[in-house]
């Protein structure tokens, strides 16, 4: 068999053609761009979680900065005495709004331990805002003696971690129910409907009433909880509103280079007919 493809006629297409081959390109290229990407719902306890009402969420969303200063109030409150937040300076805290100042009183609340100094050994000292959140406990082990063999993890990365984000870390703190008959509940777990399995050895973390909130917010699990879920949503990703700016840039850019391509395709083969 023979190809002759040089004497192949080559085949034109029309223009509806091209413009419609332009539109899917560009479709394409939004629809896969990080603005289009969102928080997928999942099922990780059995139970749907639920689409928490969160100001972040969305190609547009940013943080609430007061949300983020009371869920980092809850954090500190609450969650601290058990989970870690390692990767989270306290100097980062400037992007929940907070000034020099007030960032060197928070650090200043906390001990940490520095070292070796010239003796060899290891010294308390104040914390500084380039320091990190301390840890609760001094190492796995002793957290997992602490909390009847199970480890409560670092938060730093855990709406990253876990599919649902946000939405499940809210779930998990308000999910707490009474065990279904066929559940057994050992001594020291709790029925949870979105951990998996529905069993976490966490106890019940919040109660209405248990952080004071300043700003008039309800004093709710519910507010609690979304606050926390907010906070550790940002400390997972800091970066998430410049994310989104740039993605808009991105598509911006991408939508105007795709009409000056077509303008400069259909000056190109206007002589063809
Ligand atoms: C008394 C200690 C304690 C406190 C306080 C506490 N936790 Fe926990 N948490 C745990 C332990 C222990 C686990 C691991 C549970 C398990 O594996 O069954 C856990 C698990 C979790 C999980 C589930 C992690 C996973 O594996 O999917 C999340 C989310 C969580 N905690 C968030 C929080 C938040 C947010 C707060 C503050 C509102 C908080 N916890 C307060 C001890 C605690």
């Amino acid at each position: 068999m023979k190809l002759f493809l040089e004497n192949q006629p080559i085949k034109m297409k029309g223009h509806r053609q091209m413009k419609k081959t332009l539109l899917t390109a560009v479709s394409v290229l939004v629809l896969s761009s990080p603005l289009a990407i969102t928080a997928q719902a999942s099922e990780g306890g059995g139970h749907p979680l639920p689409d928490v009402d969160l100001t972040f969420k969305g190609p547009f969303g940013t943080y609430d900065k007061a949300s983020l200063q009371r869920g980092l109030l809850v954090y500190r409150q609450v969650c601290a005495n058990c989970h870690s937040l390692k990767r989270v300076a306290f100097r980062n805290l400037s992007a929940l709004g907070y000034n020099e100042d007030q960032i060197k009183a928070i650090s200043s609340e906390y001990t940490v331990q520095d070292g070796p100094n010239d003796d060899g050994e290891m010294f308390d000292r104040e914390g500084r805002p380039s320091d990190r959140f301390p840890s609760p406990f001094a190492n796995d082990k002793a957290a997992m003696a602490a909390n009847g063999g199970a480890l409560p993890p670092d938060l730093s990365l855990i709406t990253k971690a876990r599919s649902g984000g946000a939405d499940y870390v809210f779930g998990v703190l308000t999910g707490y129910a009474k065990a279904p008959a066929d559940v057994t509940i050992l001594d020291g777990q709790f029925y949870n409907t979105h951990m998996t399995g529905n069993v976490i050895k966490m106890p019940p973390p919040l109660s209405a009433g248990a952080v004071d909130y300043e700003d008039g917010s309800p004093k709710s699990v519910e507010q609690y909880a979304k606050d926390v879920s907010t906070f550790l949503a940002w400390a997972a990703e800091p970066e998430m509103e410049q994310r989104k700016q740039m993605g808009f840039k991105v598509i911006i850019f991408l939508l105007a280079f795709a009409g000056l391509m077509y303008g400069v395709k259909r000056q190109i083969w206007s002589k063809v007919h």
